[in-house]
Parts: structure tokens; C-alpha cells; sequence
């Protein structure tokens, strides 16, 4: 007979060091998301074993218990019966980052032009959005600008989607992943945020219970990412990729620079705009970094689905997807799913229509140097953007656009940035902080490239890109 598995066994063991087996982390797991169990942890316990984990770290098989048992804690997506390739992408978030919106439907064409008699595309991309969240921007609240766009479909409608157009995006469902809804809100509360073990686990119990066969994860350094340093960065990879590979998910990592706000614009609607021209050929030089992230991060995908025999061959093929058109076929595609009326990207232009908009111009000629990124991710959230508290309205037509990149020679007088809000009161403070955080000098800066590394678990310690 198994020995009984108490609570305060479980805090004080992790309290002192000493690993947990899978079956006291699931047992814990089940407590949290149902605390009406006889012996299930009170909020005063799960508090302690979220301090006790950030303070004592996890073996990977602790930190793989815990995913998993994370992972089940409700209902999971099965895209098994759709018998194709699912591979999704997550970015740790960042400011302007708009990747999932050019992502689905490039990998969506890819799967639709290989689809095998029965009609089934060769790849699916199921991909499960979050909100904006701090300085950063949410993919959901990007796509609710478009008139009549639903995120919220059943998992059933996903399902039928997926097969229909190859991709879906929705956010996440009250009975996905409970126990990350109940840990993510009382880490908030106790300071245990910035932990990589609980950060791996609520990251990637949500992705895994897509059952992905493939994930590429995008995961940010620098003054707009909530890792910092390298280090930082590089070590949230390396426990990410090792948890999605040991749970059987093709994982690979792509650490990014974030230190500027990626593409032309940052804000909600003005991001889908962005990106439809793009699908449109209407290539505005400052969205070249986000291509070229978009690429690099669809080339993985590719590669991992078995679509590219690399993924530089995957980036080629990506390429080619967003300009023959295939892309914004597949985007109208699932746009029109998802009930979203397609009329607004004949001109996206004329549907940005915010009430008030002020210019940020350089106040000195030189090179613009450095921007601290998290200050302007809350400069867009203060237009209006973003959120202060989980469920406030967000604005579709706030935003920046950015006339700059860092690195470029700009002369004193020139436009920087355009703020947009729907309300002019709002300008004054978000237009203060973008004034003060920029910085600009007579020498040129020494400044990272956008793709630093590649981690895979065959090969933990990451092999540099295009340095
Ligand atoms: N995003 C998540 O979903 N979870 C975390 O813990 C941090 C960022």
C-alpha cells in the first residue's frame, strides 16, 4: 500500500532541500485546483511551497512533475484526431511584438498547400493567446480590434477551424490549465513572479496541454523582456526546452534582443495593420526586424514540423509563403472562421482612428543610442493600450509608431515617434516618458544582434546564430 501524502511532508521536505516524487507533486497539484479534497493545501500552504520552490530551486524531474501534473489539472486540448503536425510558438513577451499574427497564417499556408487527400493539412497551428500583460501586449486584444473577431470559441470550433484553415487563435479557456490560474494569481501576491522554475512550469503546462508535437519558443532579453541578462534569459530556455522535450514535444529556444519596440508600431489595431501589410507587400522599411524575426522563428517551425530540411531552409520557405500571397489568403481564411470581417484590411489605414495623436521629436542630431523598452511598453499602456488591472478595457486605437530604430543617424527636429490615444488627456504622461528614456549620441552604439542563440536539448550549451 502507498504511504499517505501529507501536506505539511511535502512543505517541509521542499523547505529543507530534499526533491519531492511525482506523486507528492501531483497530489499537491490536485489540492490546489480542488480544495474541497480532504488534505488539500490551504493558501497559506500553497504560498509556502511557492516561496519553497523559489528559494530551493527543482531538480528537472520535480520540475517535470510539476508541469505535468499542472498540465492535467483540467481539460487539455487533444489534436490528435486531426492526425497532423501541431506546433505552436510563445514569446516570454515584449513590446510591438506581433509574430503570432504573421506566424499563423504562414505556417497555416504551409500545411494547406501540403494537405493529403482527405483535405487534412500537412501542419496545424493551434494557438492558445494571452492578454496584455504589464508593459507587454496581448495577441488577443490585437485580434478583438478586428470587427466581430472571437477568441473565445469552443474547443470543439477550434477543432473545426484548425481543419478547415490550418490555424485558430484563441485565448485561454477557464477549464484549461486551472491550477496555473490559481498559482499565477497567489505568486503575484507573495513576490514568487521571477522564479524560472515556476515560470517553466506555468509556461509550459499551458503549452503542453495543446499537445503540441512541436514548439518554438521566442524568449526575450534586454531593457523590454522580463529577463534582463543573457544569463537570466539563456537558463529559462535551457529548463523550457529540456521540460518540452522530456515531455515529448519538439522544443527548441530562439533568445531575441528586446530592447526597442519590434516593427513600426506597438499598441493593438495598429498592430494588425502592420502585419496585413505586410501580407499585402506594402513593406515599410522599419518592419524589416520583424520579418526577420517572423522568418526565424517560422523557419523552426518548418524545420520541426518536417516542412524544411533546416530552418534556414524554413526561412526561405517562409519567405516565399508571405510573398506570393498564400499567407493572406490563409489570414482572410481564418479571420472569416472566426467571424472577423475582412472589409477592414482593404485599407487598414483608414481604420485607425484615434481621437488625438502628438510627435516625439529628437532633441539633439546624432545617433539615436538606447531607449529603455519597459518604459516604453508602459508609455503605449498608458495611452490606453494596455491594462492597469486584469479586465480593464484596453483601447484599439492607442499605440506608437515609430519613425526610428536604434542605431540610425537622426537629426535634431526629426520625428522619433507618434503617439495615438483615444483620449488627449492621456498624451502628456506617456509623451514625458518616451522623451526622457531616449537617448541620443554623437558616437555610434554598440548595439545586439535581434537573433542571439539557438538552444535545443541535443545541445544545451546553444549554438550562436548570426552573431
Ligand atoms: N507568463 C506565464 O504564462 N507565466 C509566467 O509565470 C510568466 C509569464
Amino acid at each position: 500500500m502507498s504511504k499517505p501524502i501529507h501536506v505539511l511532508d511535502i512543505l517541509q521536505q521542499k523547505r529543507d532541500g530534499l526533491a519531492l516524487s511525482g506523486e507528492q507533486m501531483e497530489s499537491f497539484i490536485r489540492g490546489v485546483t480542488q480544495r474541497d479534497l480532504p488534505g488539500a493545501p490551504t493558501d497559506a500552504q500553497i504560498a509556502a511551497f511557492l516561496m519553497a520552490v523559489f528559494l530551493r530551486g527543482l531538480t528537472p524531474q520535480e520540475l517535470a512533475s510539476l508541469t505535468n501534473a499542472m498540465r492535467f489539472s483540467g481539460e487539455t486540448f487533444d489534436a490528435s484526431p486531426l492526425r497532423t503536425f501541431a506546433v505552436d510558438k510563445h514569446s516570454t513577451g515584449g513590446v510591438g511584438d506581433k509574430t503570432s499574427l504573421l506566424l499563423a497564417p504562414i505556417l497555416a499556408a504551409a500545411g494547406l498547400a501540403e494537405c493529403t487527400p482527405e483535405g487534412v493539412p500537412g501542419l496545424c497551428v493551434p494557438m492558445i493567446s494571452g492578454r496584455s500583460l504589464g508593459h507587454t501586449g496581448g495577441t488577443l486584444d490585437k485580434l478583438e480590434t478586428i470587427p466581430g473577431f472571437n477568441t473565445q470559441l469552443s474547443l470543439a470550433e477550434f477543432t473545426a477551424t484548425l481543419r478547415r484553415c490550418g490555424a485558430a487563435l484563441i485565448g485561454q479557456t477557464p477549464t484549461l490549465v486551472p491550477a496555473d490560474r490559481i498559482l499565477y494569481a497567489m505568486r503575484d501576491h507573495i513576490g514568487t513572479i521571477e522564479s524560472p522554475n515556476l515560470i517553466t512550469a506555468s509556461i509550459m503546462s499551458k503549452k503542453l496541454a495543446e499537445s503540441l508535437n512541436g514548439l518554438v519558443l521566442d524568449v526575450k532579453t534586454g531593457s523590454g523582456a522580463f529577463m534582463r541578462t543573457d544569463q537570466e534569459a539563456r537558463h529559462l530556455a535551457e529548463l523550457m526546452v529540456q521540460t518540452g522535450t522530456l515531455a515529448g514535444t519538439r522544443t527548441v529556444a530562439v533568445l531575441t534582443t528586446m530592447h526597442q519596440p519590434l516593427g513600426r508600431f506597438a499598441g493593438n489595431w495598429v498592430e494588425v495593420w502592420e502585419c496585413v501589410d505586410l501580407m499585402q507587400h506594402h513593406e515599410h522599411p522599419l518592419s524589416a526586424d520583424l520579418l526577420h524575426l517572423t522568418h526565424t522563428l517560422a523557419g523552426w517551425m518548418l524545420h520541426l514540423a518536417g516542412k524544411a530540411e533546416d530552418a534556414q531552409a524554413g526561412y526561405l520557405r517562409s519567405q516565399q509563403i508571405l510573398r506570393s500571397g498564400a499567407a493572406y489568403q490563409a489570414w482572410l481564411r481564418i479571420v472569416a472562421a472566426q467571424g472577423g470581417d475582412t472589409s477592414v484590411f482593404t485599407t487598414p489605414a483608414s481604420f485607425h482612428r484615434p481621437a488625438a495623436s502628438r510627435v516625439i521629436a529628437a532633441d539633439a542630431a546624432g545617433y539615436l543610442a538606447s531607449m529603455d523598452c519597459t518604459q516604453v511598453g508602459w508609455a503605449v499602456q498608458r495611452l490606453g493600450a494596455g491594462r492597469a488591472r486584469p479586465g480593464d478595457p484596453v483601447s484599439a486605437h492607442a499605440g506608437i509608431e515609430c519613425h526610428a530604430k536604434l542605431g540610425q543617424v537622426v537629426q535634431r527636429g526629426q520625428p522619433l515617434f507618434t503617439l495615438f490615444s483615444e483620449d488627449a488627456r492621456l498624451l502628456d504622461e506617456p509623451a514625458d516618458m518616451l522623451r526622457q528614456t531616449l537617448q541620443i549620441t554623437e558616437a555610434a552604439p554598440d548595439l545586439p544582434p535581434l537573433i542571439r542563440e539557438v538552444v535545443q536539448y541535443a545541445s544545451p550549451a546553444a549554438a550562436p546564430l548570426d552573431r
